[in-house]
Order: C-alpha cells, then sequence, then structure tokens
C-alpha cells in the first residue's frame, strides 16, 4: 500500500520505516528541508538500535522515499499517517498547531480518497478537530453544501506505544495494536496495513482510541510513581524496594513491569502526557487528583536524590562530581525532561564541578548543560571524583571494573539513582553506596 508519513521525528520515522520494512511504499515528510536531505542519504537524525542500517537497506530497494513537501509526498498516498510534534503549552495543554498545519495542507491537496491517521499523541476530539479542518479546507471544487464533499476521506486513531531505544522491536511485536475509526473502509484499509504483523487488533470509535493512548501512559508513570513511593518509606523503615517490587510483580493482576524504582520518568512522552491528561481531564470538569499526585511525586523524587547526595557529601561546593549516565533511559540519546537535567543543574547551583559521561547523549546534553565536562568513557569520569552519580542504566555501566573505579575516585562514594549495581556488593570494593528505597539512605 501506499503510505505517507507526515513528521520525520522518531514516532514517524520509525513507523514509516517499519510500514515500508513489513511491504508497503513509504514516502516520510517533514517540514526541515536539511533533514530530509540527510534521510536521503541514510543518515538518521535521531539515535534508535537499527534504524539506520534498516533505511539504508529500504532507501537501496527503493521502498522507502523522502519529501519536503505534503502536496508531492501524499499525492498517492491511501492512508497518511500524522505524527508531527505536539509540544506542551505553559499551561500543559498540548499545543495542536503542527496538527492543524498538517491537517490543512493535506486537504488542500486532496483529490480523492485519504485515510488521515493521527499517529502523535492528542487529546481527545482531535480526530473530530481534523475532519472538521479537512472538509473546510479541500479544494472548492469538491466541496458540497452541509459540510460533504464529493469524495469521502476518513480520519482515523491510530497510537503509538513504542518505546524509545526498543521502538522497531515494538511496532515488529506489538502486545496490540489500536485502531480508533469510523467507517469499515477505514477498518479495512488497517487491516491490510497491519496484516503482515498478525497483531491482535483492538477496533474502537476514535475518542476511545485517543484516550487509550493517554490512559496506557498515564498508568504506567502511576506505577513508577507508586514504586517510589513504597521507595520511600522502604529507606525510612528499613526495607528493600527490590524485594517489595518482585514480591507485588509475581502477582499477574499486577505484574513486574514498570515497578523500578529510581529517580523519576523523563522522556518527551510521561511528563508531557500526563500534565495533557491533567489539563483535558480539568477541561471537561473532572480534576484527576491522583495523577496530579504522580506528577508531584516524580518531582519530590528527583529532589530527594539531590537532599541524600547533599547529606552524604556535606559539602557540595567545589566538590568534583562524577555523572554516568545523561539521557532519560538508556539506549537513546534523548535528553528530553531527563532527571540527570535536574539533579545536575541543582548541584552546579550548590558550586559543584560535573564531570560527566554517556554513550550518546553527550552532544545532546552539552547543549542544555554548558556547564558541565563532558568525557570521553566511564573513568575519565571518575577521576578525582568526590562521589559518583549513576543516573541512567546503560549496560556498560554494570560491567564496569570497580576495582579500577575505586583507585581513580578521590572518594568511595556512590550513589545509584538506578539501582543498577544492586547486586554488585560494592562495599567488597571499599564504597559507600546508596540506591533508592534499599533501606540503605537513612
Ligand atoms: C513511553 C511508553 O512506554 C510507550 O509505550 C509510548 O509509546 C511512549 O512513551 C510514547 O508515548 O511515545 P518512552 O518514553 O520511550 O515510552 O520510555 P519508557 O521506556 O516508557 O520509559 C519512560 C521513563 O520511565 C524513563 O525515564 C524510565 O527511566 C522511567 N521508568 C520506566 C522508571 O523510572 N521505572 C520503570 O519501572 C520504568
Amino acid at each position: 500500500m501506499e503510505i505517507a508519513v507526515v513528521g520525520s521525528g522518531y514516532v514517524g520515522l520509525v513507523t514509516g520505516a517499519c510500514l515500508a520494512q513489513i511491504g508497503h511504499k513509504v514516502t516520510c515528510i517533514d517540514i526541515n528541508v536539511e533533514k530530509i536531505n540527510k534521510l536521503k542519504k541514510g543518515l538518521t537524525p535521531i539515535y534508535e538500535p537499527g534504524l539506520e542500517l534498516m533505511l539504508k537497506d529500504l532507501i537501496k530497494k527503493k521502498r522507502i522515499s523522502f519529501s519536503s513537501s505534503i502536496k508531492s509526498g501524499t499525492k498517492d498516498a491511501v492512508a497518511i499517517f500524522i505524527a508531527v510534534g505536539t509540544p506542551s503549552k505553559s499551561n500543559g495543554e498540548a499545543d495542536l498547531t503542527y496538527v492543524e498545519n498538517v491537517a490543512r495542507e493535506i486537504a488542500e491537496n486532496m483529490h480523492s480518497y485519504k485515510l488521515l491517521v493521527e499517529k502523535s499523541t492528542v487529546p481527545a476530539e482531535t480526530g473530530y478537530r481534523i475532519r472538521r479542518t479537512v472538509q473546510m479546507n479541500l479544494p472548492k471544487k469538491y466541496r458540497k453544501a452541509g459540510g460533504s464533499s464529493s469524495f469521502n476521506f476518513d480520519v482515523a486513531s491510530n497510537p503509538e506505544f513504542l518505546r524509545e531505544g526498543s521502538a522497531i522491536e515494538d511496532f515488529m511485536h506489538p502486545d496490540r495494536v489500536v485502531v480508533g475509526v469510523e467507517s469499515k473502509k477505514a477498518e479495512e484499509i488497517f487491516r491490510e496495513i497491519y496484516k503482515p504483523l498478525k497483531p491482535r487488533m483492538i477496533f474502537t470509535d476514535l475518542k476511545s482510541a485517543e484516550l487509550i493512548k493517554h490512559a496506557s501512559n498515564s498508568f504506567l508513570a502511576t506505577k513508577i510513581s507508586f514504586i517510589n513511593s513504597i521507595a520511600q518509606v522502604c529507606d525510612r523503615v528499613g526495607a528493600d524496594v527490590l524485594k517489595v517490587a518482585e514480591g507485588m510483580g509475581y502477582d499477574k493482576r499486577i505484574g513486574r513491569a514498570f515497578l523500578d524504582a529510581g529517580i523519576g520518568y523523563g522522556g518527551s512522552c510521561f511528563p508531557k502526557d500526563v500534565d495533557a491528561f491533567v489539563h483535558l481531564s480539568h477541561k471537561s470538569g473532572y480534576d484527576f487528583i491522583l495523577l496530579e499526585a504522580v506528577r508531584k511525586v516524580n518531582e519530590v523524587q528527583r529532589r530527594a536524590f539531590v537532599r541524600m547526595i547533599e547529606d552524604k557529601l556535606w559539602i557540595v561546593k567545589n566538590k568534583t562530581i562524577a555523572v554516568w549516565g545523561l539521557s532519560f533511559k538508556p539506549n537513546t540519546d534523548d535528553m528530553r525532561s531527563a532527571a540527570a537535567l535536574d539533579i545536575i543543574q541543582t548541584l552546579q547551583k550548590e558550586g559543584a564541578n560535573i564531570k560527566a559521561f554517556d554513550p550518546q547523549a553527550m552532544v545532546n546534553a552539552q547543549e542544555l548543560l554548558p556547564g558541565v565536562t563532558m568525557v570521553k568513557d566511564m573513568y575519565c569520569a571518575v577521576k578525582g571524583a568526590h562521589c559518583l552519580l549513576a543516573l541512567t542504566e546503560w549496560a556498560e555501566f554494570k560491567t564496569a571494573d570497580f576495582k579500577k573505579v575505586y583507585n581513580l575516585m578521590q572518594q568511595p562514594l556512590i550513589f545509584d539513582g538506578r539501582n543498577m549495581f544492586a547486586g554488585h556488593n560494592l562495599e567488597k570494593f571499599g564504597f559507600e553506596y546508596y540506591g533508592i528505597g534499599r533501606g540503605l539512605s537513612k
């Protein structure tokens, strides 16, 4: 099937590449000409494992192409996926300017049936608004009285559940594919699109599909804030959150996933989506106090980590602090709402010198953290340091040579914001070790 994907960010690129990989002919569109020119050469603007290789192969086989024009890029497409950014306004509400612009431009260039698919995370009722925008902006010769047109078009919602760092795997092996449709024809097109994956498909109305995405991300964020609250209690009563999570997780109704206590969730999705859902609920007349608490717990978690460092380090001013990991989670170079940003900035304000290493995110991080010295590997970071903060659980940190780390550091003090060294028994190397909710930080 001919498919166009508008917006070549994380979601758009992965979706476009994977749809091409399963046999469709895909055009990825982006307003940014420089990005499109790079993509044409097979260079990805983001780090996502496996993506660049896959794109290079698809370009060679002519199964994917790139364009900066909605007009030419959507001309032959039956389905057009909209995957543009939906940033937050200052009140938390999603800013849908890009979605509206794209819907209008698609309409202005529409001459036959198209299926417009919302892929970005959008508030319920966006589908209805896209439909109106398209109706009002179709070429005049196709418009008919009463808001109808001489040919049909459909709007659908097909939220993505991809995780950065494992997005390709998630696309190829989805737990479910959720689709909100308004017509049988749209449903048939989706069945055709996803047929090669043989997924469990959930068809709903448009608004329910939009809500499924918000509800899923909010629920996962709730799980994280819940276990982080448990971690706070564990620290105070001397229990171990890892054991608690294990004990809870074997209950099939609960599950162990997303019960990793740490310095809170970050990224481009959870913080923004929770804000947007709180706002959406409030606007619809319901105060979602549970989610407001989820958000607050996430902020508190980062502050509590800093307080622990201040307490154990005693004087922060002029101390050299080593940081391992900057991205909001491993296997990505994404720094959006990364816990490392808040934590490092607070310590810098108190006069600490920060030396940091991250396997992928240092270029992005340097722009956001100008005063931080980025170093070439994890051992350079700890040289002469008064303490080490482990902020992102990259696999290579887990196999570090801790004898070497001990010898390089000025003081043997480790704060593990992700409990990634929980099983390492770092005390035996001579370290004073503090994790999250291990009943040890008191
Ligand atoms: C999240 C969802 O998991 C995807 O299903 C969804 O498609 C995506 O948002 C989106 O809306 O686009 P992502 O933001 O890539 O994906 O990252 P996650 O793997 O979900 O992690 C989010 C944050 O939660 C990270 O900062 C991670 O460190 C943190 N986390 C996760 C915890 O602190 N504890 C956990 O147990 C799990």
